[in-house]
């Protein structure tokens, strides 16, 4: 998809249609609206009067052949009230637009801003709201639908700030297209992206991006004692790796912060010998979604060029049944040389994660961030609308909630008292990998990881709520979201 800026007046835009955002109040025909008001001959102060344009956030009117206009169409949306307007609401009306014009058939359409937010902000937020609404996950159907919007311009723009908005545009298409990547890759079914297979596409991406990378196959992991990592492995016919993406700025600063972005990649979860209901079972393909964010968190720096050090760790396995995978009871010895009794075959993503955390801190990150579809009880706590987040340093916690913030991603903050870490205290080895039965899963699951992170801040993100998509929103396809992605570049950049 082509997306342009045109600083041509838009009443002579010939195109598709024109998309402009409309804002709720006492009197909606404000701003752009005021302007089209007028340009239609009053047809949107009608409508307004009819109560049939109220600018309620997603409210569609789409009016043909409109007077005083050369485009096709003109497609109202409604965007809420304008003090509460923000990067994330202008997201989803433009998606939103380019779904229902793509489902009409529609091939190019132009998006008039309505000046609510700062230029290069606004731009960014179109760009990405275009692009990650125009991602489908229909590529294992045969009959696709040829539907396709081909160009999009924007316009409306003060040419005075043409160089932020080009900043913002490009911006906004390097993140968007690192998000659509990781959602690619969490689309993929378990038979066709094994961890043999994501680390060959990480290995292309980094090879595209200009990252240095390194894979690691089973014998290097056995070598480097990963046992955490391999207990959950050895039950595969699938081998692991054990994928590590660096950035390196071009000044490094000797002694100057490194951060380590750690995400699980479970290719496949079927929980083991504890296994999972079958109910719902085929969504565990989307357990290397944490991985999948982390490989296009890098892919995103790679184009912007943060000016710090980031290494992304990713250990990839799939959690199979057999005579040879791992049983309730049995003891294993991280990397890190403590010891685990593993009580819930199921409670993977921890042990897989252990092994990483520690492995991050030995190549010097001095700053942590690992993402995770770790428990199904964060879905009890904060549902499919925010992601979980545990932090051990509350400086490098508020860091990232601020970067959640600019970005518009929700995310919430869950304790991590002393009194949870009680829970994990092993019986017969140093540590369990599940609570001693008394609630609180997501917790006893950051606190296990946090074992390992020790004295090092760190932050865990809980995305299994949020990474995957049940039902196809307006702006948004169902399927994997790309959750977290925008939030950890913009934590990077601001380092
Ligand atoms: N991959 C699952 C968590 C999950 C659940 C992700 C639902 C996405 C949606 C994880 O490995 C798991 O099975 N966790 C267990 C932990 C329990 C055994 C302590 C869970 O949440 O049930
Ligand atoms: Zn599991
Ligand atoms: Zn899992």
């Amino acid at each position: 998809m082509q997306i342009t800026l045109e600083t041509k007046p838009y009443a002579s835009l010939e195109t598709d249609a024109l998309v402009t955002p409309v804002f709720e109040g006492d009197d909606p025909i404000q701003g752009r609206a005021a302007e089209l008001d007028q340009l239609t001959g009053g047809l949107l102060k009608k409508l307004a009067t009819g109560g049939e344009l109220t600018g309620k956030t997603l409210e569609f009117t789409l009016i043909h052949a409109p007077a005083g206009l050369k485009a096709a169409r003109l497609l109202l949306v409604g965007a809420g009230k304008k003090d509460q307007f923000n990067v994330a609401t202008l997201r989803k009306v433009v998606g939103a637009a380019l779904r229902s014009l793509k489902a009409k058939s529609v091939k190019n359409f132009a998006f008039l801003a309505g000046g609510a937010l700062p230029p290069e902000d606004g731009s960014q937020a179109i760009v990405e709201g275009l692009l990650a609404g125009d991602f489908e996950t229909d590529k294992y159907k045969t009959d696709k639908k040829d539907k396709k919007i081909e160009f999009v311009a924007l316009v409306g723009f003060p040419e005075a700030e043409t160089a932020a908005i080009q900043k913002g545009m490009a911006r906004g298409r390097i993140i968007a297209e690192s998000q659509n990547f990781t959602r690619d890759l969490v689309n993929e079914p378990s038979n066709k992206l094994t961890p043999r297979v994501l680390a060959e596409k990480a290995q292309a991406m980094a090879k595209e991006a200009g990252l240095a990378i390194e894979i690691f196959d089973e014998k290097k992991i056995a070598d480097l004692k990963m046992g955490a990592l391999l207990s959950v492995a050895q039950g595969s016919a699938e081998p692991p790796r054990f994928i590590v993406v660096t950035y390196t700025p071009s000044n490094p600063k000797p002694g100057a912060p490194v951060i380590g972005l750690v995400g699980k990649a479970v290719t496949f979860d079927t929980g083991g010998v504890s296994i999972k209901p079958a109910d719902g079972m085929e969504k565990m393909k989307y357990d290397m979604a944490g991985g999948a964010t982390m490989l296009g968190v890098m892919r995103a720096l790679a184009a912007l060029k943060p000016n710090v050090k980031v290494i992304g760790v990713v250990p990839a396995t799939e959690n199979m049944v057999g005579g040879k995978a791992q049983k309730p009871g049995d003891i294993q010895t991280a990397m890190s040389g403590k010891t685990i009794e593993v009580l819930n075959t199921d409670a993977e993503g921890r042990l897989i994660l252990a092994d990483a955390v520690h492995y991050a801190k030995q190549l010097g990150a001095t700053h942590l961030v690992d993402a995770a579809t770790l428990t199904g009880a964060i879905v009890v706590a904060l549902a499919n609308v925010n992601v979980g987040v545990f932090g051990s340093d509350q400086v490098w916690t508020d860091k990232l909630l601020a970067s959640a913030k600019a970005t518009g991603e929700k995310m919430w903050q869950l304790p991590m008292d002393d009194e949870y870490r009680e829970f994990i205290k092993g019986s017969f080895a140093d540590i369990q990998n599940i609570g001693s039965g008394k609630g609180g899963g997501s917790i006893t699951g950051a606190w296990f990881i946090r074992e390992f992170a020790g004295d090092t801040p760190w932050i865990h993100l809980d995305i299994a709520g949020t990474a995957w998509n049940d039902d196809a929103k307006p702006w948004l396809a169902k399927g994997p979201t790309g959750v977290a992605l925008r939030t950890l570049v913009h934590l990077v950049q601001t380092f």
